[in-house]
């Protein structure tokens, strides 16, 4: 199949990260189908080379018909080559404050929708075998205050990463979880480019910087441009050396 043929799905392509690994794949000449909620795509200035190989669909990941039926769009007309599981939020508080409602609002979005996701995809990825990546976050492996929910919604995606692929590697469908460091997008801009995250950042992350989303954006789309099928299952660390630096 020509890779002008392969669609690959991305949530929450609106912006941030989403939005840039829409773009990566669409400049490696794949179709994208971008899930968004107001069903316009990146909301970014976009070249209309690039607008071409965009498909628009509306999709809130924490509804499940919406979600069936956007997949079910894409897939039954174009079939389905790859999903990136990209939407989440983070939302944060004390342990001992942070009500049910906080904790399960976070882990819906980035957890369990992430699993409804790769479920309602599986019929159209299983007819000639596919990818899925999922974007977790280094945060799945550390201990962050006021970060119980995020933290275990992320290790949550970690963990549904392996079992997928070991479940769905006979169909030819490989699941992997690229899971950044710091990344300045909407989710954090303030914290990181003021204040206490900031010089917290200038000590821990090896080269000074937070990354940006075309970084996290390249090594998504290699993955599908690479394809290689010997790799799958795993949590794909990206995150300058933060996570392994002492
Ligand atoms: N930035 C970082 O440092 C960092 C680090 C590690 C991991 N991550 C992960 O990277 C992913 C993207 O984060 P980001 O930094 O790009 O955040 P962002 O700039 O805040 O963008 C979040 C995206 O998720 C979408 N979204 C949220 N809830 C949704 C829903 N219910 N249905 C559909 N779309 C929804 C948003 O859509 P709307 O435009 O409709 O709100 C937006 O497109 C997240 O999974 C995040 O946890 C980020």
């Amino acid at each position: 199949m020509n890779i002008e043929d392969r669609v690959i799905a991305v949530t929450g392509a609106s912006r941030g990260i989403g939005a840039a690994i829409a773009l990566e794949l669409a400049r490696r000449r794949f179709r994208v189908a971008c899930l968004t909620r107001r069903g316009r795509g990146p909301e970014i200035d976009v070249a209309p080379e690039l607008r071409s190989r965009l498909m628009n669909e509306i999709c809130d990941v924490n509804d499940e018909a919406s979600v069936r039926k956007a997949l079910e769009s894409v897939g039954a007309q174009n079939g389905l080559y790859g999903l990136v599981n990209n939407a989440g939020i983070h939302l944060d508080a004390p342990s001992r404050e942070m009500d049910t409602a906080t904790y399960e609002r976070v882990m819906q979005t980035n957890a369990t929708a992430v699993f409804t996701a790769c479920r309602e995809a599986y019929p159209y990825l299983a007819k000639a075998g596919g990818t899925i990546v999922n974007i977790g976050s280094f945060f799945d492996k550390i201990g962050v205050k006021r970060n119980l929910a995020y933290c275990a919604s992320k290790a949550a995606v970690g963990a549904m990463t392996r079992c997928l692929a070991v479940e769905w590697a006979s169909k030819g469908i490989r699941v992997l979880d690229v899971a950044p460091g710091y990344v300045v997008t909407d989710l954090n801009r303030d914290a990181l480019e003021h204040g206490p995250v900031r010089e917290y950042i200038d000590k821990r992350i090896p080269g000074r910087q937070p990354g940006t989303p075309e970084d996290i954006a390249r090594l998504v789309a290699a993955l599908f441009s690479e394809n290689i099928p010997f790799l799958t299952g795993e949590t794909i660390y990206i995150d300058g050396g933060h996570g392994i630096a002492h």
